[in-house]
C-alpha cells in the first residue's frame, strides 16, 4: 500500500475543479445561503438556518488559495447579513458555532479584521449562556412549536460548535469559554459515545437535576442506530477537542468513534445514512457525513504517530478520493452541489439523495488540507 504524501495528482486535479465549479456556482448564488441542491440548484435559506456558515467558508476556503476578491466580497456580505439574526434570540440554537466559525472567526484568521473578531466573539458568549451547569451540556435548539419543551436535550452535532467556544478562551485569554467546551465534551464522552463507538444523536436530560432521562433516534433511523453523519459529526469533533485541549480521553474517544466508522464502510468507502439499517429500509448514501470524517481521520493522522497516522489518513484519502470520483458533479453546468448523494434528514423525508452544502464545504476542506493547507477555520 502506498503511502499518501499529498502530492497526488487527483487531489491537485480535485481542487481545481472545486475552484472552476464554484467560480461558476457563486454568479447565481451570490451572497445568498444555500442547503440542499434541488433538481441541480441550490435551494436558499434564510439567514438564521443553521447551515448559513458553510458557503461563505467554502468561498473562505478558496479566497485563501487564490485571493479571488470577488468570492471575498460574497463571504463579507454573507457575514453582514448575519448581523441580522444575532439579535434573534428565538431563531439561534447551538449551531451558532457552525454559523460564525465559518463567518467571522475565518476572516479573523485570514484577515485579522477587527469587526469579524467582535461578531464572533459576541457569538461565543451567546453559544457560552446554553450551557446547562447542572447537567454539564450546551443546550441544542428553541422550542421548535408551541408548547415544546426541549430545555434538556442536547445533540451530537454540537461537538463541532465547540470550537468557537475554544478560540474565544485563547482570543481573550478567559478559560470559561474553554471550560464550558470542556465540560459539554465531557458529558459526549460519558453519555453520547456508546462503547463500541456508535453514538447517540440526541440525549435527554432533567434541564433540573441534570440527571440523563434517555435517548432519541433524531435523524437516526431509531435510538440505537448509529446515525452516520452523528458519527462523523464526533468524530471529528473529538479530534478538534484533542487539538485544542491535548486531553488523551478525547484523542481516545476520536480514534474508537473512527474505527467504527470505517468498519461500517461500504466498497466505496461512502457511508450509508445510518450504519444500522434493516433490510427494509432504503439505505440512502450521505456524502456530507463521509466528507464530515474524511476532515476528521486527515486530523486524526496528524495527532497521532506510525502506523496508526497511516491508517487514518489512508481511509480519509480513500472517502475524498472516492467522493471527488464516484460522487463529483464537476462536468455538468445542470447541478449546483459539488459532491452528489447527500442526505440530511430521512426521518422527516428531507433533502434526500442530493447535494448538500455541508458535504460541499467538508469535501473542499479536505480536499485542501491534502495539497498542504493544514490551517482550520475550526
Ligand atoms: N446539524 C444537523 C444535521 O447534521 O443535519
Amino acid at each position: 500500500m502506498t503511502e499518501w504524501t499529498g502530492q497526488a495528482d487527483w487531489a491537485r486535479e480535485a481542487w481545481g475543479s472545486i475552484v472552476n465549479k464554484v467560480a461558476r456556482t457563486s454568479k447565481r448564488i451570490g451572497d445568498g445561503f444555500p442547503h440542499a441542491s434541488v433538481n441541480g440548484q441550490y435551494k436558499l435559506e434564510p439567514a438564521s438556518w443553521w447551515t448559513a456558515g458553510f458557503w461563505p467558508g467554502l468561498l473562505w476556503l478558496i479566497y485563501r488559495d487564490t485571493k479571488d476578491e470577488s468570492l471575498r466580497l460574497l463571504a463579507e456580505s454573507c457575514e453582514r447579513q448575519l448581523d441580522q439574526v444575532i439579535m434573534d434570540y428565538y431563531k439561534l440554537d447551538h449551531d451558532i458555532g457552525f454559523m460564525w466559525t465559518l463567518t467571522s472567526v475565518a476572516r479573523y484568521k485570514l484577515l485579522g479584521a477587527d469587526d469579524s473578531k467582535r461578531r464572533a466573539l459576541l457569538a461565543a458568549n451567546l453559544l457560552a449562556a446554553r450551557f446547562n451547569v447542572q447537567g454539564g451540556y450546551i443546550r441544542a435548539w428553541n422550542p421548535w412549536r408551541e408548547g415544546e419543551r426541549n430545555e434538556g436535550w442536547a445533540i451530537i452535532d454540537c461537538m463541532m460548535n465547540l470550537p468557537l467556544l475554544h478560540w474565544a478562551a485563547k482570543t481573550t485569554g478567559d478559560p470559561r469559554y474553554k471550560h464550558i467546551a470542556v465540560r459539554h465534551a465531557d458529558t459526549v464522552l460519558e453519555h453520547f459515545i456508546r462503547p463500541d463507538g456508535s453514538v447517540n444523536h440526541i440525549v435527554i436530560f432533567d434541564p433540573e437535576t441534570g440527571e440523563k432521562v434517555g435517548v432519541n433516534g433524531g435523524q437516526g433511523y431509531a435510538p440505537e442506530s448509529a446515525w452516520s453523519r452523528g458519527t462523523a459529526w464526533a468524530l471529528y469533533g473529538m479530534s478538534l477537542s484533542h487539538m485544542h485541549t491535548g486531553s488523551e480521553a478525547y484523542l481516545n474517544a476520536a480514534k474508537r468513534v473512527a474505527h467504527f466508522f470505517i468498519a461500517n464502510l461500504p466498497e466505496d468507502h461512502v457511508p450509508h445514512w445510518d450504519f444500522r439499517l434493516p433490510e427494509d429500509v432504503p439505505a440512502y448514501r450521505d456524502s456530507s457525513a463521509g466528507a464530515c470524517a474524511a476532515c476528521g481521520l486527515l486530523l486524526l493522522a496528524d495527532q497521532v504517530g506510525g502506523r496508526e497516522a497511516a491508517l487514518y489518513r489512508r481511509a480519509g484519502e480513500n472517502i475524498l478520493h472516492s467522493l471527488y470520483a464516484n460522487y463529483g458533479a464537476w462536468e455538468t453546468e445542470a447541478e449546483e452541489g459539488l459532491i452528489l448523494h447527500g442526505t440530511s434528514h430521512f426521518p422527516e423525508q428531507k433533502n434526500i439523495d442530493v447535494p448538500l452544502i455541508y458535504g460541499d464545504y467538508y469535501f473542499a476542506e479536505g480536499i485542501a488540507r491534502l495539497n498542504g493547507s493544514r490551517e482550520l477555520f475550526w
